[in-house]
């Protein structure tokens, strides 16, 4: 099944769910074209995309491919770039500083940073503000940068650059930032290295030997850092954005939530299968030939699983398209599944409930701006979210 979606581009972009409704009716798995993406297959039935995530012959690293370019200094040398055993690895090394109770910790510095943020939005006097300017992205920018032990002052660059590669606006400007942030952590880690800076989680890797002798080489060091800081620049502020586009658009679901707190934890749940913010896992490919409802995807080829077509599919979630926030929408893909299983998950659920608590909780009357104008979407198949969220109190 062959979808062309480039004359679609800018409604796709906008929503792209009645597209994957269709796709969906029409098979589970399809070869689409876009301008971004030409010739790939994507994934977009929630059985088919459960059982692709954790199929070892839809493998990571791009060297399956043989077009392996390596200018990068080690950017892709990241465990979600990697198969076992490179990836088992990797892992490893950082599993424990993410697990709910490490994550646990760093709670009160979550909800102090939360609050700051809000004090500074909710100070404007004209009562508007853009929420992801305000909010939704410094917020998560700030909690992976203190963890890591990214200076105050480089940060804004680091926005730029991961924008940039996440979301290019033209040609060029993904290599150039990927370049350009290389640099950056090469430099960074070799200050760190030198200096023997403190108590970071980057420092701490500089230092770390497993108990095995096992160490991170220059390159895996880059790489790490690299992936940790775009993983958690890129994602978080759109469970945050699209949450709470989703959940002030929603007034019955909103006025439940206000009424009943305890509902919180599942209304995130629900955000993240509504309209998460990784619209597609990315890159996998294929080491043999591997078929997929009635189709036999080729040796050699790119497979993308749609997390957001998955989380929307009639047969997993009935009325897939209304939000609904006592739904408890368990077994969806926004985190992916398998090995690459977002490792990040806990702090981003911490991050987004206390970011939707906070808000509702200090700005009674909260609400989308209705003189915001149209939403600019963010482009690319891997990201969901808009540019700005402007909202009103
Ligand atoms: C709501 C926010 C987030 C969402 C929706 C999300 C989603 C995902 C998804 C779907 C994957 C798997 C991708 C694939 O299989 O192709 C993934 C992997 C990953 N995420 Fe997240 N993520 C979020 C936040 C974070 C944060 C805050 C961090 C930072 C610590 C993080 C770190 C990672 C890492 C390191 C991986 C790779 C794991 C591996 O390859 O073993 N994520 N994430």
């Amino acid at each position: 099944m062959e979808t062309d979606l480039r004359e679609h581009a800018e409604d796709f972009r906008a929503n792209p769910y009645p597209y994957y409704e269709k796709m969906r009716a029409a098979g589970p798995v399809h070869r689409i074209r876009t301008r971004e993406a030409d010739g790939v297959w994507l994934v977009v039935g929630y059985e088919e995309a459960r059982a692709a995530l954790a199929d070892t012959r839809l493998a990571k690293d791009p060297r399956v491919m043989g077009d392996w370019l390596d200018e990068s200094q080690g950017l892709f040398s990241n465990m979600l770039d990697t198969d076992p055993p490179q990836h088992t690895r990797l892992r490893r090394l950082v599993a424990r500083e993410f697990t709910t109770r490490r994550v646990e910790a760093l709670r009160p510095r979550v909800q102090q940073i939360t609050d700051d943020l809000a004090d500074t939005m909710l100070a404007r006097r004209d009562r508007r503000a853009d929420l992801v300017d305000s909010l939704a992205f410094p917020l998560p920018m700030t909690v992976i940068c203190e963890l890591l032990g990214v200076p105050d002052l480089d940060r804004a660059a680091f926005r730029r650059w991961s924008n940039e590669m996440v979301a290019p606006t033209g040609p060029g400007q993904e290599s150039a930032a990927v370049a350009a942030m290389s640099e950056y952590l090469v430099a960074l880690i070799e200050d760190k290295r030198s200096t023997g800076r403190r108590g970071d989680l980057l420092s701490a890797l500089i230092r770390t030997r497993h108990e095995d002798g096992d160490q991170l080489s220059s390159r895996e060091l880059v790489g790490m850092a690299f992936l940790l800081l775009v993983a958690g620049h890129e994602t978080t502020v759109n469970l945050i954005s699209n949450g709470m586009r989703a959940l002030l658009s929603h007034p019955v679901q909103l006025a439940a939530l206000r009424a009943d707190m305890s509902l919180l934890d599942g209304a995130v749940e629900e955000m993240l299968r509504y309209d998460g913010p990784v619209e597609t896992a990315t890159y996998r490919h294929t080491r043999e030939p591997v078929r997929i409802g009635d189709t036999e995807i080729p040796a050699g080829q790119d497979v993308l699983v749609s997390l957001a077509s998955a989380d929307r599919d009639p047969a997993r979630y009935p009325d897939p398209d209304r939000f609904d926030i006592h739904r408890a929408p368990q077994g969806h893909l926004a985190f992916g599944r398998g090995i690459h299983f977002c490792l990040g998950a806990p702090l981003a659920r911490m991050e987004g409930r206390i970011a939707v608590r906070t808000l509702l909780e200090r700005c009674p009357d909260l609400a989308l701006d209705p003189d915001g104008g149209a939403y600019e979407w963010l482009p690319g198949l891997l990201i969901r979210g808009v540019r700005t969220l402007p909202v009103c109190w």
